[in-house]
Order: C-alpha cells, then structure tokens, then sequence
C-alpha cells in the first residue's frame, strides 16, 4: 500500500487534447477546495480497469490550481498498463478518488542556472518549474524533445513563458538532444531538473557523471512507461509465496502479485524510490528495467527489479522478502 495520502473525491469537469495522445483533466474536489501544491507535485489517482482497482501517480500542471482546479495529463499507451487506458475511458462528470498533492520531486530556488529537460509527457511537472522559476526572476532553459511536433503540449503557453529559451528537438524533424552541450553551457552551481523515459533519463546521468557534477544537481522523475522490450505478458514465480503469478501485458508486475494476493510495499508508482522493488534470482536476462532507482550497474547486474513499472520477458523468479512468522511451537 502507499506510504501516505489521504484520499479526495474529485469530479472531472473537463477534458481536453493539448497535444497528440494526450488528455488534459481539469479535476475539481465535491468538498472544499483544491489545494496548493508545491511545483513538480503529483496526485495518485484510484481508477478501476475491468475488474480490478489501479493507483497510478500523475503530475500536477502548471504551478498552482486554477479555477479551483487540478489539472494533470495522461498520454494514452498502447497497451497501456491499466493507467492510460482507464483515464482515457473517464468523460466529464465522473468521479474518482485522489490524494492529496504530494511532492516527490522539489524544486530548489535560488541556485544561480537552471536547466529543464522534458521528453515527451515528460513536460507535466516541467512546465510547473518553468512557470515558478520564471515567476522569481530565475529565467530557465528548457528543453523539450519529443518524436513529433503534434506530440508536444502546451507549446504557446512555454513560448509566451521562455520566448528563445525554449529549445525544441523533434526527432522526426532530425533533432538529436546533445547532452552534453545542454550540460556545459549551465553554469557550474546550477540546477538540472528533468522527466522523461528511462532511457532519456539513463543517457543524461552519464552525460552529467562524465562531465563531473554534482550528483545531487541533477533531480528527475521518470513515468515508468518506456523500456527497452516490447511489452508482453510474463510468468513471474514467487519463490517465498510458493506462487507461479502470470503478468498480463497492460499490467504491473506490483498490480498482478497485488491480485494474487501478495502485497508488496509501494510509494511513487513511477520506478523511482524503490520502495517496490523485489530480489530477483532466476532470469536476469529477461528483465526490461524501466526505473530510474536502480543504477545502471544494478540493472546490469540483474539482482532487482522494481515491480511497479519494470517488466520481464518469459519467466523470472523473484523473492518478495516475505517470511511467514514462526510459530509458536518451533519458537
Ligand atoms: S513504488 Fe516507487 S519504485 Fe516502485
């Protein structure tokens, strides 16, 4: 279950398309109001899919609600985990329950550079940042890649934002994100903030160890959604339940053992505290790590995996940590 949040019931007020697959939901609290929340926030929604009930974590857009809204956008996959798929399925007047916003990913002000990677979706807790950072006078770059244009959301409201430092790469255009150009032009005490894909993630932390900084300048939050095997549906035997689980491919690993009824601790939802992630002792090389917890050398190393977005192909046998209590008599 998830560390903390109490939950809200919200009504969807509106929907809508700021971009190519991505639905925009404007959510409006039945009671009370919608509360301010720190840039880069997010809120865990409880949709049901078929015939079970899902979490999924989405970021907060822009710096504060307005019109006594929370707005957060949801890119539609395909296959979806469950998340997309149901978010997608919601029409204006629904009803859903939420926590309240919770900060994972701070922002820190006052440092003297700040420098803003999005990739795709990744741009929902970026354009918040944007927006505050520019609010205190902080002027960041910001850049923002994505495969096609018509993939891009909130396009005019970054230009009005950032004017020039807006930096747009499209990979159908021919654009190729240089990390290491985006890293030495940010002076040496600045900030990177960024989210994106796993991969997007992996290349700029070993943009940024190369180039010698400062581990803790570089903060992110992934989505979970991106990995480097199709998704398909895996069998996952759980040696200390003593279970054989089969993971469907539009769910989490962490949702299927949840059905099963083994209970794994989680938070974020999004591959990034860890708090999910299981032993792994047979199959390393069928996993799809999709987190940005592990480090590369763990990933390699196969012993772990993070069963909230990180996936397998075949069958893997994993060990949940799970030690039913001694009885009694053999105390
Ligand atoms: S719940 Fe945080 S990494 Fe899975």
């Amino acid at each position: 279950m998830q560390a903390d949040g109490r939950e809200i019931r919200v009504r969807v007020r509106a929907i809508s398309e700021p971009a190519e697959d991505v639905r925009l939901f404007e959510l409006v609290p039945e009671t009370g109001a919608a509360t301010p929340y720190p840039a880069g926030s997010n809120l865990t929604v409880t949709l049901a899919a078929e015939d079970r009930t899902i979490q999924r974590c989405y970021s907060l857009i822009g710096e504060a609600p307005a019109d006594g809204a929370w707005r957060i956008a949801v890119k539609r996959m395909n296959p979806s985990r469950g998340g997309s798929a149901a978010m997608w399925a919601l029409a204006p007047g629904a009803v859903l329950a939420v926590t309240e916003p919770q900060s994972h990913f701070e922002l820190a002000v006052g440092r003297p550079d700040y420098l803003l990677i999005a990739g795709g979706i990744g741009i929902t807790p970026i354009l918040g940042m944007a927006e505050r950072l520019e609010r205190l006078g902080h002027h960041p770059r910001l850049v923002y890649a994505a495969r096609t244009r018509r993939q891009m959301a909130f396009l005019d409201r970054l230009r009005m934002l950032l004017g020039d430092r807006l930096i747009l790469i499209v990979d159908d255009e021919g654009g190729r994100l240089d990390f290491a150009a985006e890293i030495a032009r940010l002076d040496p005490a600045g900030e990177t903030y960024m989210c994106g894909p796993a991969g997007m993630m992996d290349a700029m932390r070993a943009a940024w160890t190369a180039a010698g900084r400062a581990p803790t300048s570089l903060r992110f939050e992934t989505f979970g959604s991106s990995g480097s095997r199709p998704v398909v549906p895996f069998t996952v035997e759980v040696r200390d339940h003593g279970q054989t689980v089969e993971v469907p491919a539009d769910q989490s690993l962490l949702d299927a053992l949840g059905d099963a009824g083994i209970e794994l601790a989680y938070d974020c939802l999004r591959g990034e505290c860890g708090l999910c992630a299981v032993e792994v002792t047979d199959g390393a090389a069928a996993l799809d790590h999709r987190d940005v917890f592990l480090s590369a050398e763990q990933k390699q190393a196969g012993q772990r995996l993070c069963a909230c977005v990180s996936r397998a192909a075949g069958r893997i046998t994993i060990d949940t940590g799970y030690r039913p209590a001694l009885s009694r008599a053999s105390q």
